[in-house]
């Protein structure tokens, strides 16, 4: 086996630290895949307001107790808590960056309490990204690439290469940077930009001027040694087509030979019906009867009649635009015409929250609508529908496709992204799902009625479907070699 590599793997969300989105799984399962291939992994991120240090086991380390950065222009103090993620053989080093100024209130990008952006996100990820490139001397410990994930992160290939290019321990570091999600760009008033300390030449087209605005993402593009997106398909998308691109299409293209998809992998020890401590009945492909029991329990739980022959849908998600909301707001009255039950859990924008709960009352017994964030009743609806709705206009990767495939979920997905790279349609020998094309109203309705009438007319069919699902391995297997054969390209040795 190749030697392992030292990667510092640097994100704002790790579950179960920290999470909105598919974002923290990832940054809890890759580095534990990566290390179980003999790499050092370690992760840096934030310590947030609300972690709870004693449930989470983040533990004080003296020596790294009251440091001094500076950053924004002004020094502030900072201290490195450790804490470890584990899998059952797995494992990974966590470094939490407590900081009274810019991390004391809870909330990840939103302050808890007020439900608005905190108006020094471009202050509060400065401070992420230096601290999180000096932490590296004071602990004596040094990376052959340092992964970048998201905009978040996005100023530390620049900061290497410009800022630290003196500094002998730093200057040779390698950075990757991956796009889990490109319409997130960090983009703020120029004006901010001298708070960076970055130089001048930054702030031009070369680096991160947009439109205007100085943009967190596009200095990640225009900097980073590599960029990785989270599946091929949106790889391509993004560099090809103005509505996938961002207004960043250009600097993509310029930077296509650094540029590479690989589809995220699956934590099965997590999501995986034969171990979830979430749900209430565990199951293997041999005990579908067990999954109507989930079925049944939740739907009870909604005061709704239980019916193995009537189809549950499922949807967990964020609730943006990004998530295909407008379509389901338009067929949602045709759609509850038919004999179905529909459970959505899901938190974000206030105007589809307001749109859920009227449904709510309008659709009585045969809508459940759940607004927040719920990790236990995200494992139990996975558990319990007969097919899950994801009709994104565009899709990085998506992980909910996955997780339903392994429950035996069938997926209705819009073709496109990670979706499309997942699921193949039920025509195909080899399918495992229902897929749409065209981002509209009329489709989705389409593709759901032939899903609802194969569940009720060809049970030989649907179960076939249903099992070919439950049996495709998506875990990191494969896609952790992928990111190994990239730091070796982007650390150019070993
Ligand atoms: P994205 O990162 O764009 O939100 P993904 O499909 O990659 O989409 O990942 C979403 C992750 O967040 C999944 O683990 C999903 O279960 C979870 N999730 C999304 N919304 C909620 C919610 N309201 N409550 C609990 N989990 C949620
Ligand atoms: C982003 C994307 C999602 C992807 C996730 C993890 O939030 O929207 O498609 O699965 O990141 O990479």
């Amino acid at each position: 086996m190749a030697k392992g590599f030292n990667v510092l793997f640097v994100t704002s969300e790790v579950f179960p630290y920290s999470k909105t989105g598919g974002l923290a799984d990832i940054s809890n399962s890759l580095p534990q895949a990566l290390n179980s291939l003999g790499n050092d992994v370690r992760i840096v991120t934030p310590k947030y307001g609300q972690l709870d240090e004693r449930k989470l086991q983040i533990h004080e380390i003296k020596r790294l107790k009251d440091l001094k950065i500076n950053a924004n222009g002004k020094e502030t103090k900072f201290s490195i808590k450790s804490s470890f993620i584990h899998g059952k053989n797995t494992k990974a080093q966590m470094y939490l960056l407590e900081n009274q100024d810019y991390f004391k209130n809870k909330g990840i990008y939103q302050n808890s309490k007020t439900k608005k952006d905190f108006p020094n996100n471009d202050e509060r990820y400065i401070f992420f990204c230096k601290a999180a490139i000096e932490i590296l001397e004071i602990l004596q410990w040094k990376p052959d690439v340092i992964h970048c994930n998201d905009w978040q992160t996005g100023l530390i290939p620049a900061f290497i290469k410009t800022v630290y290019n003196n500094n002998d321990y730093l200057k040779n570091i390698k950075t990757l940077f991956t796009i889990h999600n490109l319409a997130y760009q960090g983009n703020f008033p120029k004006s901010m930009f001298a708070k960076t300390g970055l130089p001048e030449s930054v702030l031009t087209d070369k680096g991160g001027l947009h439109f205007g605005q100085f943009s967190f993402l596009k200095t990640a593009l225009n900097f980073a040694d590599k960029i990785s997106t989270v599946s091929e398909k949106y790889s391509e998308e993004i560099r090809s087509d103005k509505d996938f691109g961002c207004g960043l299409e250009d600097v993509l293209n310029a930077r296509k030979k650094d540029l590479t998809g690989i589809l995220n992998g699956i934590d099965y020890s997590i999501w995986n019906p034969v171990v979830d401590k979430l749900i209430p009945y565990r199951y293997t492909y041999q005990e579908i009867p067990l999954k109507y029991e989930n079925k049944r329990e939740l739907l009870e739980k909604y005061k709704m009649i239980y019916d193995e022959e009537i189809p549950l849908l499922g949807i967990i998600s964020r609730l943006v635009d990004q998530k295909g909301f407008d379509l389901i707001e338009k067929i949602l009255p045709q759609l509850m015409k038919e004999d179905i039950k529909l459970i959505i859990l899901g938190d974000g924008e206030e105007k589809y929250q307001k749109f859920l709960k009227k449904a709510e009352k309008k659709y009585k017994n045969k809508l459940a609508v759940e607004i927040g964030f719920d990790e236990t009743l995200a494992h139990q609806i996975e558990a319990a529908s007969d097919m899950f709705l994801m009709p994104s206009k565009y899709e990085p990767c998506g992980l909910n496709q996955m997780y339903s495939l392994r429950y035996g979920t069938v997926p209705i997905v819009r073709n496109t992204g990670g979706l499309a790279d997942t699921i193949v349609d039920y025509r195909k020998p080899n399918g495992n799902g229902f897929l749409f094309n065209k981002y509209d109203s009329d489709e989705l309705l389409k593709i759901i009625q032939t899903a609802l009438n194969m569940f009720k007319n060809d049970k030989a069919k649907w179960n076939k479907l249903l099992r070919q699902g439950m049996s495709l391995d998506f875990s990191w297997k494969v896609s952790a070699k992928k990111y190994m054969k990239l730091y070796k390209t982007v650390s150019g040795s070993k």
